[in-house]
């Protein structure tokens, strides 16, 4: 072919490439469907195994034998792998030296910031603020992205009732609404806005499905979830993910209903795949499909494989029973060639889109892109609107700047790595802002008095409390920073009971008889039962683990730089025996009200046989949580008022639009989360008292008034009676209020 013959080609096929990449998305994702088909046309069945098999650095037999497998096209992704160096080096090998040089695809778990840490994730929830939580993502992904990571497993989406489950700080709480919000909202941060932009990250929503509800809290526990609360709670958030376009999910450790999630055809298969039609790739968890070995679901590695490649699994993490046993399940034609293609797809697909063999490597220009300025003040700010303040008898707080002294105790209140929480591999305790630190910086150094009291969470001596009292005399008013230690939650660290531990609570009591205002700050990684705790306090503020800006932001609401604006994305319970206690349980049949319960106090002691109300409720407990889903206090006061409806009908394709007036009463500007709930009186199953259906948060400056609306859709009102969605007429209640136990009531019906 001469020369001018080739270049008119060439011009043509540039042309066509140029048309097809402009014209649709369609043609887009053909594009990539042939170059995907084409690779894997020309892949071996090892290649294609390798594709399928995902290890971390620790575990490929040493750093040579590593290299040589990666050469070899034997893995299609690394987790853990660190620093740009090696990241590119080892992609260097997969491009340039494997035979058909697909990019391995580098994962880390990226849960709550890479170095700039922000609040966990539970943290993040109590903010209410999908904008916030999106861009936090957005920065968690520019800067592991500017380190060679290109996939998070992240979000975690699970929901929990279970404040004893230590997963609980990685989620978002209690409530599929608030959490399907959120979950889109980490899903587009991660992506960002184009996926072939050097910064976007794939996602991954995990666990599928169910692990939130291991039993007793204990992790990687059993778990039942029966239909209506699978489709209608806990698959909400990972449906969000999906209409997010999330590229991947994990399947989980625990056995849903008797059947291991990582092997779980009714789950990934039926309603992943089939029902949402789910076109991204499935990674196990970690060695979640040789476990179903330990399950006592399958006798072998082999059977193990076979179970998780019919499910639907297309990456195996860790483990090897893939690599050690499709072939043979190829030969003895237990399995067909097209799982496996299909599963190759999966994977490749997400590479191609990632951009990936066109951009395999990291460039080390992009190394500036940690712990900007930028991420930091973004990180002080998610911090600030995660806290929740709970109790402020008398206005303790705020505290004013020109305050004589302050007394500073707790064995939170300056301890880097506490403040990060669980699930940081790469941010650093050193670049922590402590709220000690913060609180010198922003008053000087000699007003504040400072002694620990303990030396950490668990911590039991009381050597220091006589001098953490006489210190707490001289000033003029005391701080404790307390709670957990950041190791006491997480994935494994689950407790039994949910108190503060050590001798936190003997410390706060002593502090208590100075009879200085007393503000207690907690920054736990789930939500304590702080009943006590506020019983003495004058003042409790919630402040989660934080993040790398915890300190400042505490500063910032204790001192009343703004005023605290979180609310509770969980309910806080009284204590272990009142789990499960979430806000939307179903209407029961003896509803326990004011006046219908016996306090086991009050209970004569010698009794016939009586009634004690017979209604739902603890002797000791009562009916009621410490505090409810939704609530938080503020510096200032809002007023609601003026519930209108625009319609007291719909019809079951219409849509209702529920307004409330929002006035803010105090003495200072605020933001307030005005939450929006309904409740379905009658339904063919079992309806929840209560259920949200909308939120906002809104600044209302001092003094200032402004109407809140909600729409609500028919389709809001849909429900599943098994795997059935399902519209059902009928009367409904309304609220808007700031919280799930508070709120303006109307009521409506939908024919
Ligand atoms: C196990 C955890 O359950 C999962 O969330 C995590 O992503 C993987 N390990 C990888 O570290």
């Amino acid at each position: 072919m001469d020369f001018y013959k080739s270049t008119v080609i060439y011009g043509l096929l540039v042309l066509s490439a140029l048309f097809l990449s402009c014209s649709n998305k369609e043609n887009k994702t053909d594009t990539i469907e042939t170059r995907v088909n084409q690779l894997l046309d020309r892949m071996t069945l090892d290649e294609k195994i390798g594709q399928m098999t995902q290890i971390d650095p620790g575990f490929a037999g040493g750093e040579e034998q590593m290299k040589k497998s990666v050469r070899d096209g034997r893995y299609g992704s690394m987790l853990n792998l660190f620093g740009v160096e090696k990241v590119n080096e080892l992609q260097k090998i997969s491009v340039e030296e494997s035979r058909l040089g697909i990019p391995l695809l580098i994962g880390r778990d990226v849960i709550h910031g890479y170095q700039t840490i922000f609040p966990i994730p539970l943290g993040m929830a109590a903010s209410w603020n999908p904008e916030i939580v999106k861009k936090a993502f957005r920065i968690s992904a520019i800067e592991c992205s500017s380190q060679g990571i290109k996939w998070t497993f992240a979000p975690m989406v699970d929901i929990t009732w279970d404040p004893r489950w230590g997963r609980i700080a990685e989620g978002c709480g209690e409530d599929p609404f608030l959490a399907s919000s959120l979950s889109r909202a980490m899903v587009e941060g991660i992506q960002g806005e184009s996926l072939t932009d050097p910064s976007a990250v794939a996602a991954c929503a995990k666990h599928f499905v169910g692990y939130g509800f291991s039993e007793g809290g204990r992790d990687y526990s059993t778990t039942y979830i029966s239909e209506p609360v699978l489709r209608n709670v806990v698959l909400k958030p990972f449906l969000a993910a999906r209409d997010a376009g999330a590229l991947t999910f994990m399947s989980g450790f625990n056995d849903l209903n008797g059947v291991p999630a990582s092997g779980n055809e009714f789950t990934l298969k039926q309603i992943l795949r089939k029902e949402w039609d789910f076109k991204g790739m499935v990674v196990s968890d970690w060695a979640s499909v040789s476990e179903m070995i330990s399950h006592g679901y399958c006798s072998n590695e082999k059977e193990a494989a076979l179970k998780a490649l019919k499910a639907g699994v297309d990456m195996e993490m860790s483990s090897l029973t893939y690599a050690g046993n499709i072939k043979a399940l190829l030969q003895e034609g237990r399995i067909e060639q097209w799982v496996i293609d299909d599963a190759v797809r999966n994977i490749l697909r997400v590479k191609y889109k990632l951009g990936l063999f066109e951009n395999p490597y990291v460039s080390p220009e992009a190394q500036k892109q940690l712990l900007n300025p930028e991420f930091l003040d973004h990180a002080q700010k998610v911090a600030r609107q995660s806290a929740v303040l709970l109790k402020n008898d008398q206005k303790t707080l705020p505290l004013s700047q020109k305050i004589r002294s302050v007394a500073v105790f707790g064995p939170l209140a300056d301890s880097p790595r506490d403040q990060l929480g669980t699930w940081v591999f790469d941010g650093k305790a050193e670049n922590s802002v402590t709220p000690l630190a913060a609180i010198r910086e922003l008053l000087g150094p000699d007003k504040v008095n400072f002694i620990k009291g303990l030396q950490y969470s668990r911590d039991k001596n009381r050597g220091e409390f006589v001098k953490a009292l006489a210190l707490a005399k001289q000033s003029d008013a005391i701080l404790y920073f307390g709670g957990e230690e950041w190791i006491l939650s997480g994935e494994g660290q689950s407790r039994g009971e949910i108190n503060l531990p050590g001798a936190q609570e003997e410390l706060i009591a002593e502090l208590a008889r100075s009879g200085k205002p007393l503000v207690v700050i907690i920054m736990a990684g789930r939500p304590l039962a702080v009943g006590k705790v506020a019983g003495m306090a004058d003042a409790l503020l919630y402040g989660w683990h934080g993040g790398t800006m915890a300190g400042p932001a505490l500063a910032d609401l204790i001192f009343g730089k703004e005023s605290p604006s979180g609310k509770l994305p969980v309910t806080f319970v009284k204590g272990s025996g009142q789990i499960p206690f979430y806000y939307y349980h179903n209407q029961t049949g003896r509803p326990a009200s004011e006046g219908s319960w016996t306090p086991m106090d009050s209970i004569p002691v010698v009794n016939p046989q009586s009634s004690l109300g017979y209604k739902s409720f603890h002797l000791d407990y009562g009916f009621t949580p410490l505090y409810p889903f939704g609530y938080g206090l503020s510096y200032t006061t809002f007023k609601y008022s003026g519930l209108k409806l625009s319609s007291m009908s719909m019809s079951t394709t219409g849509s209702i639009v529920v307004s409330a007036n929002i006035t803010n009463t105090g003495e200072m500007d605020g933001d307030e989360i005005v939450q929006f709930y309904i409740r379905d009186r009658v339904g063919s199953i079992t309806r929840p008292v209560k259920e949200l259906k909308g939120f906002q948060r809104v600044s209302i400056p001092q003094g200032m008034q402004k109407e809140i609306q909600f729409t609500l859709n028919a389709k809001d009102l849909s429900f599943f009676n098994g795997k059935t969605q399902v519209v059902e007429p009928g009367e409904f209640d309304v609220w808007i209020g700031p919280n799930s136990a508070e709120g303006l009531h109307g009521e409506f019906n939908m024919h």
